[in-house]
Parts: structure tokens; C-alpha cells; sequence
């Protein structure tokens, strides 16, 4: 589909499901912060899907104020890009009911995050974790946003909503109505992985607390976090081919680039040869310096959720008066009364 001709805009979403993550940060925010001042930016808590597993309602609230927090505080400014809520904007639910008579179960079938997430007993899970895909691609389109920054996790999804958007324009002979969203992955930092087992994704939901650097960690806990990561016996190698199959050396470096603006290559240039004992204490010293500073404005603008809260009512404002024009037209194309 390359005759879409509308305007390029940004759209992606991180769920309030837990605490901000340094994966969160390199994978997606950073990526955010960058683009709101060349492109049209919706950043969304995505309320809705957090619920596809249970979250307790005394909490919800609050988490969600939390990444509304993390956005700004890792310098995302809500003047230039819009900062809102899903649930604020009623159209993405529209959007995903009418794609989820457009999308196969067959595709359905194929996404790993479903079968990672439900496991062994799946006739347990929600329904909504199965079509969890579904209403991603309605965030997405939702805004015909054209380029979704995210980790590399969120790569099939993505696929998904760019078959969903090619299905719909052909059944529906809406030529080029729909734009095929392009994920904006690559870059260091797209798959940041557990301190405590580098073959494991950093996540928010890891039952040890060890294994994640959370934005809100004061500069003790990341030192501390960082000294008792996982490696193994070996000193680093000068090049990078070295560190195939040493999963936390080849995490903690990837680290130390992404965090340095430096290549894997030139980091080993500096460090090749040198343990453990002498890396972690420069990885460390380099986190604290980009995390810490974020840790403190986050935990500032959480402490006065009015002025969150105000921030978001703006946004899902500005977000309505797109997504709502969109639901109007397909509703229009796909032959309902309007
Ligand atoms: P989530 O925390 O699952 O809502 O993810 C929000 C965003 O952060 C998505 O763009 C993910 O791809 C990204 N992300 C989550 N975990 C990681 C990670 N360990 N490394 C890199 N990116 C991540
Ligand atoms: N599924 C994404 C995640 O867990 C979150 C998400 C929901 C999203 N809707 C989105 C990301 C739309 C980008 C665009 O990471």
C-alpha cells in the first residue's frame, strides 16, 4: 500500500499494567521524545489493554498517572504531542469491534505474546488477551498514524495491524484509506533484557525485583541492581563476536551503547579485556546519570496527579477530534446508517 497520501503521524501506546522500566525507556519513550518535534505524536496510556489482565482497580488509577508521569518526565512535552488515555476515546473500541470482524482467527492463532502470556492453561485467559492485537491495530489506525515507535517485542503486531489495515482497504475497495503503519524498531536498546537471565526480557511483570532498573529506582538501588546482575566468569571480549552465547554480557553492553550513544564495537574497544568488577561500576555510574534525574521528576510530578489528570483531559480532547472523524467514515464505507 504505498498510495496512501495523508499526513505522517506518530502513534504508540505502553500499558499501565506496572512499574517504567529502563526496556520501556530505550525501547520506546526515548524514541518518543525524539520524534514529537518532527511529526504529529499521540502518546497513549493504553488503560484497556492493561485490563486484558486483571489489574486491581486501587491501583489502575494510580499506574496510569505513573507513565503520564514517566512521559513528561523523560521530556515529552504535551503542548507539542497529545498525552491521553484509551479508555478517554471511545472510538478505539469501535474501531476494534469492526476489525475484529475483519481480522481471521487463523492470525489470531499465530501471535507468540498470546501464548507467552496465557501459557499452558489458555481456556483460562480473557478473551479480550486473544484479540489484544485487534485493538492495537485500532489505536494505531484509529489515527492512520503512519510510523509506531516500539521494542522489538511488539514486531508481529505490528504486522498484524498492517494486515488488517491491507484487508480492509481491499474488501472494502477503500483504495489507500487505511496507511500501513511502519514499525520504528531498530536502534540500540530494542530488546532490553532481565539482569537475572539475559535470555529473559526485562519486564514489568518479572517476579524479581532485581532483574528490572525501574525509572523511579533512586541511585543506591540502581548501583546495587547492577552489582549483583548476573554475568558470567569471563572478562569482556574486545569484539563483538565475543559475546555470542554470554546473553548478560552482550545485555549489560547493549546497556552501557544504548545509554552512551556508542556502538557495541566501541564500547568493547574501551572495556575488551577488563572483568566484571571494573565494567559494573562504570555501567553503573553511566545509569544513574540518565536515570536518576528522570527518577526524581517522576516521583516530583506524581506527587500532584490534578495537573496529570488536566494533561490527559487535553489529550483525549485532541485525540477525539481525530478518531472520531475516522469512526465516522468507516461507519460510512462499511454501510451502517449513519
Ligand atoms: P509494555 O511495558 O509491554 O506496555 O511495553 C511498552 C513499550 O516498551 C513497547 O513499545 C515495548 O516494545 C517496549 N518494551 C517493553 N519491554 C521492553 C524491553 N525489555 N526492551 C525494549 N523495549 C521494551
Ligand atoms: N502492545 C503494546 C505493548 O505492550 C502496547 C500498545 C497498545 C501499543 N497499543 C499500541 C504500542 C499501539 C504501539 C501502538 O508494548
Amino acid at each position: 500500500m504505498t498510495g496512501y497520501k495523508g499526513p505522517n503521524r506518530v502513534f504508540s501506546g505502553i500499558q499501565p499494567s506496572g512499574g517504567m522500566h529502563l526496556g520501556n525507556y530505550l525501547g520506546a519513550i526515548r524514541k518518543f521524545v525524539d520524534m514529537q518535534h518532527t511529526h504529529d505524536c499521540y502518546f497513549c496510556v493504553v488503560d484497556m489493554h492493561a485490563i486484558t489482565a486483571w489489574q486491581d482497580p486501587k491501583k489502575l488509577r494510580d499506574q496510569t498517572f505513573h507513565i503520564v508521569a514517566s512521559y513528561l518526565a523523560a521530556g515529552i512535552d504535551p503542548r507539542k504531542a497529545a498525552v491521553l488515555h484509551q479508555s478517554a476515546v471511545p472510538a478505539h473500541a469501535e474501531l476494534a469491534w469492526i476489525f475484529n470482524c475483519v481480522a481471521r482467527l487463523g492470525w489470531l492463532d499465530r501471535m507468540t505474546q498470546f501464548k507467552d502470556k496465557a501459557g499452558k492453561d489458555k481456556e483460562r485467559a480473557s478473551v479480550g488477551l486473544y484479540t489484544y492485537p485487534v485493538l492495537m491495530a485500532a489505536d494505531i489506525l484509529v489515527y492512520k498514524a503512519t510510523h509506531v515507535p516500539v521494542g522489538e517485542d511488539q514486531k508481529q503486531h505490528l504486522e498484524l495491524a498492517r494486515d488488517i489495515a491491507g484487508k480492509f482497504n481491499r474488501e472494502f475497495e477503500a483504495a489507500d484509506y487505511f496507511p500501513s503503519p511502519e514499525p520504528l524498531i531498530k536502534g540500540p536498546g530494542a530488546r532490553v533484557m532481565s539482569l537475572r537471565d539475559g535470555t529473559a526480557k526485562m519486564s514489568k511483570s518479572d517476579p524479581s525485583e532485581q532483574a528490572t532498573i525501574y525509572l523511579s529506582d533512586d541511585a543506591d538501588a540502581i548501583a546495587r541492581k547492577i552489582k549483583k546482575a548476573k554475568t558470567d566468569p569471563e572478562p569482556l571480549p574486545s569484539e563483538t563476536a565475543g559475546l555470542e552465547n554470554r546473553p548478560e554480557a552482550s545485555n549489560l553492553v547493549g546497556i552501557y551503547a544504548a545509554l552512551s550513544g556508542k556502538t557495541d564495537a566501541a564500547v568493547l574497544k574501551e572495556f575488551g579485556g577488563e572483568g566484571f568488577g571494573k565494567f559494573k561500576p562504570a555501567l553503573a555510574g553511566l545509569v544513574v546519570e540518565k536515570i536518576a534525574p528522570i527518577g526524581a521528576e517522576l516521583r516530583r510530578l506524581e506527587a500532584d496527579p490534578g495537573h496529570l489528570r488536566s494533561i490527559l483531559m487535553d489529550g483525549a480532547a485532541r485525540a477525539r477530534s481525530i478518531a472520531d472523524k475516522t469512526v465516522a467514515e468507516v461507519k460510512e464505507i462499511v454501510g451502517f446508517v449513519v
